[in-house]
């Protein structure tokens, strides 16, 4: 099995990881646009073209799938790239708001992604489907990407954001970009049992398993 793994940065990291010991005798490929992180700030269009830019050595026919391992390549790029390569098989990553719809016990979530994604058609899509009944907190996380990729990023820089989250009642934390997969256990540490932190490396590996039936 080949499967290439996709991120503007190191994100991608945590999901090939993931995969890799999920699957470990799978070729796992990892593509990274490190000089053009963060994709979170930019427009539809630029992160169309970057993303279909940086993927086009996996999009040759010999892998497996591509696995979009960017909650932002994913809202903006993926329905395009599946009508442009409709035999390519693509997995992408959105954040995680059906399960937290089922883990809430307050009602409050909050969702830490980019804006980019979070001003997404794709994540509005989804937070009608499954999150109506919610109170979806959306904090600015807008610079914890670029941190993350610098190794820049400390406990003063999301401190306030966790606890304020918490404060507000906020009982799930959904980390809707693969970056801050890298500070998880940072942010629980911060939460303090007071939430629960979710992040979707597990089901990709699942995911993969059902569409190629390994
Ligand atoms: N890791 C990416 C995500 O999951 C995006 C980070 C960025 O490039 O802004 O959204």
């Amino acid at each position: 099995m080949k499967l290439g793994v996709f991120d503007s940065g190191v994100g991608g990291a945590s999901i090939a990881l993931a995969l890799t010991r999920s699957f470990p005798s799978a070729q796992i490929d990892s593509i990274n646009d490190h000089k053009n992180v963060p994709y979170g700030d930019k427009s539809d269009s630029q992160v169309f073209l970057l993303t279909h830019t940086a993927i086009q050595p996996f999009l040759d026919g010999t892998y497996d799938v591509i696995i979009l391992a960017c909650n932002t390549a994913t809202a903006v790029t993926i329905d395009q790239l599946r009508n442009q390569y409709p035999s390519q098989k693509f997995i992408g990553i959105e954040p995680m708001i059906k399960t937290a719809s089922h883990l809430t016990k307050s009602n409050t979530i909050g969702v830490c992604a980019t804006p980019a994604t979070l001003s997404s058609r794709r994540y509005a899509k989804l937070v009608q489907t499954y999150g109506q009944h919610l109170d979806i907190i959306e904090p600015d996380c807008s610079q914890w990407a670029y941190l993350i990729e610098n190794n820049q990023i400390n406990r003063a820089h999301i401190e306030s954001t966790i606890r304020s989250l918490c404060d507000r009642g906020a009982d799930v934390i959904v980390l809707g970009c693969t970056h801050y997969h890298w500070i998880k256990e940072l942010i629980a540490e911060i939460a303090d049992n007071r939430a629960v932190i979710i992040e979707p490396s597990e089901a990709i590996s699942r995911r993969v398993r059902q569409l190629i039936a390994v």
